[in-house]
């Protein structure tokens, strides 16, 4: 499928469907659209009244066009309200258009453009190649719904050619974050996710470095709290350091860690029926993120240096599993009582966290399915975001707008953390079941020191049950968008 600008008027365009967009209340036609509803012999207006077409936000019109014409169909969308145009409005527009052309091989989209926006057509790109991708890897037979589209000429953006690339390059990380979330446990291990680290670091040039158990072992104080979540599983755990570096002098360094359990069933305290036990191989959709994130910016080669981190490991049960009551130690020295062993995610990001600060980053930004509290907070589509540092925190929520990814700031509240005060240890891994994410924020925040840090929980938008907006039925790749614009600034 190939993407492209054309500087071609849609009155002179040839092809199988023709998408023009509108902003609501301004369905009047004038200009080159009134032309070509001339030509058409005025079907375009018959549409718009027909259906009672205004421009609203996710409304779209279809009609196929008889007679000899250099376009077969047309889709008339709506994009809301001019004022609230957004990069995200072109992202989920060019979704929805893509959803209604599968079947037509050449596609047309003129879109209004607004002086607000720059990057049109690399959020369109975006739009189009995130809601056509679908996993089939695990049908022995091909299911016979593939889009076959071909050609997709955006109209008016001629000169954007490398933005198109930019959402190309984007778009392959993020579906390098949806297929690790998909496939199953028994397929993505941790032995498998330092595989395909490795894999990004031959291919893109990236240093890697995979700390195994002794290594852990041996790092700082030892990480007792990420081998502790591990040492029930029949798979080693894999500590994945890989490193971006720019050619030149890098004006920054980074540091992305994402939470990467490829399994948790729970650990000990095992998650009983009814608690999506079996959704769990999503458990590793901040470290697929991180993956994703690297392949992306690896290829973009920004000025900036980058650390991704991923403390891959399962959270299984044996004779060897960490017991409830546990008091593990950290690579910083800090003890931890586990009072419950399902919440699994925050010790191995303690450790990761301690590690991620060693390095000497400016900002380090962790990712993580962490709590069912914040889904049952800010529900499926919006992540939580926690964070040490204003101008980081902000530079985050840039991103994420311009990326189209949804978060929501909560609070570090210093009092909270009164609920994880344990009797034996510095501290117990769970607190009280009310502010359930913030505890487990605040959990993170004493694995690191003094550099700038931001906490993203994206336990509910790491998954969609149904295709919505550029997401399909599966892994998202959230929030890898998010990461790539921040990085690149
Ligand atoms: N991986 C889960 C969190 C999760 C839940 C992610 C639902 C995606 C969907 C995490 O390890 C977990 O089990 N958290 C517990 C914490 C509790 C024991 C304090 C939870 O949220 O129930
Ligand atoms: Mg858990
Ligand atoms: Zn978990």
């Amino acid at each position: 499928m190939q993407i492209q600008a054309t500087d071609k008027s849609i009155l002179d365009w040839t092809g199988d469907i023709l998408a023009l967009g509108f902003y609501e209340g301004a369905t009047e036609l004038t200009g080159d659209l009134a032309q070509l509803d001339e030509k058409l012999a005025g079907t375009l207006q018959e549409l718009i009244a027909d259906e009672e077409f205004e421009g609203k936000t996710g409304t779209s019109a279809v009609t196929r066009i008889s007679g000899p014409n250099n376009v077969r169909k047309l889709i008339l969308i709506g994009l809301g309200k001019e004022d609230d145009i957004k990069a995200a409005t072109y992202r989920t527009t060019a979704a929805a258009i893509a959803r209604l052309a599968t079947k037509d091989k050449t596609l047309g989209i003129s879109l209004p453009l607004s002086s607000e926006v720059s990057d049109v057509a690399q959020a369109i790109t975006e739009g189009i190649h995130l809601a056509l991708h679908q996993d089939n890897r695990f049908k022995s037979e091909p299911e016979d719904k593939a889009p076959k589209l071909e050609t997709i000429d955006i109209f008016g953006v001629s000169g954007q050619e490398a933005g198109i690339n930019k959402g190309e390059t984007i778009v392959s990380g993020v579906i390098l974050a949806r297929e690790l979330v998909n496939a199953p446990a028994n397929e993505v291990t941790p032995v498998t996710m330092a595989e395909t680290a490795q894999q990004l670091a031959t291919e893109y040039g990236l240093e890697i470095k995979i700390l195994e158990q002794a290594d852990c072992e041996n790092f700082e104080q030892g990480m007792g709290a990420y081998l502790g979540v591990g040492q029930a599983s029949d798979i080693p755990p894999k500590f994945i350091h890989l490193t971006y570096k720019p050619q030149g002098t890098a004006k920054r360094k980074l540091a992305i860690v994402g939470k990467s359990l490829t399994f948790d069933c729970g650990g000990l305290n095992l998650k009983v029926g009814g608690s999506g036990i079996e959704t769990m191989k999503m458990d590793m959709g901040g470290g697929a993120a991180t993956l994703g994130a690297a392949k992306a910016i690896a290829q973009l080669k920004p000025d900036v240096e980058v650390h991704f981190i991923c403390a891959a490991t399962e959270n299984m049960i044996s004779g060897k599993a960490m017991h409830p009551g546990d008091i593990l130690k950290a690579s910083n020295g800090k003890t931890i009582e586990v009072n419950n062993t399902d919440a699994e995610g925050r010790l191995t990001l303690a450790d990761a966290l301690v590690y991620a600060e060693s390095l000497e980053v400016d900002a380090i930004v962790d990712l993580a399915t962490l709590t069912g509290a914040c889904i049952v907070a800010l529900g499926n589509n919006i992540a939580g975001l926690w964070s040490t540092d204003e101008t980081l925190g902000n530079e985050v929520k840039t991103a994420a707008e311009t990326a189209g990814e949804k978060f929501w700031q909560l609070p570090l509240e210093d009092k909270y953390f009164e609920g994880l005060k344990s009797k034996i240890a510095d501290m117990k891994n769970t607190g009280p079941r009310a502010g359930g994410s913030i505890t487990a924020a605040l959990f993170l925040k004493q694995f690191v020191k003094d550099t700038p840090w931001v906490h993203l929980d994206i336990a509910g938008p790491v998954w969609s049950d149904k295709p919505e907006g550029i997401n399909n039925a599966g892994g998202t790749g959230f929030p890898v968008k998010t990461l790539v614009e921040w990085v690149i600034g």
